[in-house]
């Protein structure tokens, strides 16, 4: 981050007051404000943060404009095409690419750590069946602190909590899977990959065997490295809110994982399927669904489509298109739900109000089906992006506390409500 002395002049009660302006790496610019209240008096407002840089960041970089993104300077296509999930966290996490024995260290650490403490399956026994398995997740991560001690060193604890919580949240997510539909937990495999452990933890079954498909761990390792970080979304933005209190790891975790269930954020590739689904069932009358979407009167809105960020196609979604068209291809699935979402987005791209509001799909408008072909259940949609999301939210996270001029998070506002005004005793209102 440079300032090279460049600043913006802000002229308020005829008094001029000088803001430094910041270039970052990638020469986009932002307006330092922490001074100006102590200068101005001033605060700014900005609901949503839409316009807010809450932190300055190596990890990720997105430009909505042209449609890019970056995990520590690699494009996501790239990695994608060529990285594994677990090549892709170690690179969020340590801000580099592991060597061959860095790898096989972080795999033994992973392996070593994956099993669950055989006393929370009673935890698990006890939520209701019809428990979304989102609030399962969230409650079981938070509920980690207690079965795990505190370790010697602040540096330990946060080596093994982060590697804890890499290894054991696909156990705990498939845990929460096989529980609800009443049949044996299956345990982690050390020889089995990250992704193909889990699928097997998801499916294996002693009277139909799990074929563990190559197209399908693949499909996984996608949909997990395109899921992996996104900057300072609402989920991670929580993480680093919740964590500026200087609580523990899993506690913030749990916290962002409770972010990311909303439908505005992870929840909407739970909420595409619905909505394709609702369309199917009347009579796929596509037309109908834009024009409500497009009804200022009406709540509705196309799920799977717009972003804060991208105002261009979401590069997300133009590599989960294509592995959604291969894998259905290549598993010889035909989902009539893939070939309305096609539609939709034809008849969306070329109508005037989705071109003028910038509306694309994003990656959420195909990874449901994806998901769907690999066998996941719609209820644990968002627990798949909550999987991937994870060595984001820990990045993130870590990135926060290592920062010698951190605060607490603790925005202003501005007071719209009484002024002062007397209270009146109950027999007298
Ligand atoms: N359908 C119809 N209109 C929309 C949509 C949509 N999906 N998204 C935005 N708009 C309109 C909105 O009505 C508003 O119109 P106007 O300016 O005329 O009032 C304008 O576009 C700007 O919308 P906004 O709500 O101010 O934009 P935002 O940046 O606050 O919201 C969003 C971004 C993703 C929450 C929103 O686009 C949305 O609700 N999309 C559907 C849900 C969805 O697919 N979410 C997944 C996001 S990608 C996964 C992730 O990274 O979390």
């Amino acid at each position: 981050m440079s300032t090279e002395n460049e600043y913006i002049t802000l002229i308020y009660n005829d008094q001029s007051f000088k803001l430094p302006l910041l270039t970052g790496s990638e020469g986009e610019k932002s307006i330092d404000i922490s001074n100006l209240r102590s200068e101005t008096g001033l605060i700014t407002l900005d609901k949503g943060y839409a316009n807010t840089g809450s932190c300055t960041s190596s990890i990720t970089f997105m430009d909505g404009e042209k449609g890019i993104l970056r995990y520590r300077g690699i494009p996501v296509e790239q990695l994608a095409e060529q990285a594994t999930f677990k090549e892709t966290a170690y690179l969020l996490i340590n801000g580099r690419l592991p060597n061959k024995e860095e790898l096989s260290d972080f795999s033994v650490l992973l392996n070593d750590h994956s099993l669950v403490h055989e006393d929370m399956q009673l935890f698990y026994q006890n939520f209701p069946r019809t428990s979304h398995p989102m609030g399962i997740l969230s409650s079981m991560v938070n509920a980690l602190k207690s079965f795990y001690p505190v370790l010697q060193t602040v540096e330990e604890e946060i080596n093994i909590t982060v590697t804890r919580l890499l290894a054991k949240i696909r156990t705990m997510a498939a845990m929460s899977y096989k529980i609800s539909r009443g049949h044996k937990v299956v345990y982690p495999r050390p020889d089995l990959s990250y992704c193909a452990n889990f699928l097997n933890m998801m499916f294996e079954n002693p009277v139909k065997p799990y074929q563990m498909r190559t197209e399908v761990v693949n499909a996984l390792r996608v949909f997990w490295i395109l899921h992996a970080d996104h900057e300072q979304n609402c989920s991670t933005t929580t993480v680093r809110v919740v964590g500026s209190g200087r609580v523990n790891l899993y506690a913030a975790i749990s916290a962002g994982i409770s972010a990311l269930w909303g439908p505005l954020h992870g929840g909407a590739n739970q909420a595409v399927i619905k909505m394709l689904t609702d369309i199917m069932q009347d009579n796929g009358d596509i037309h109908k669904s834009i024009k409500r979407a497009k009804d200022k009167n009406d709540s509705f809105r196309l799920m799977g489509f717009g972003h804060r960020v991208y105002k261009t196609y979401d590069p997300r979604a133009i590599i989960m298109k294509k592995m959604c068209d291969n894998l259905l291809d290549k598993l010889h699935i035909t989902d009539p739900l893939l070939d309305l979402a096609k539609k939709l987005e034809e008849v969306a791209l070329k109508d005037d109000y989705f071109v003028e509001h910038n509306l694309y799909p994003n990656v959420d408008f195909y990874s449901g089906i994806v998901l769907r072909a690999i066998g996941i259940p719609t209820n644990m949609f968002t627990v798949m992006f909550a999987i991937s999301r994870l060595p984001g939210w820990i990045a993130q996270w870590k990135e926060s506390i290592d920062d010698p001029n951190w605060k607490i998070c603790r925005p202003r506002q501005l007071f719209i409500g009484h002024k002062k005004r007397d209270f009146i005793p109950i027999d007298k209102r």
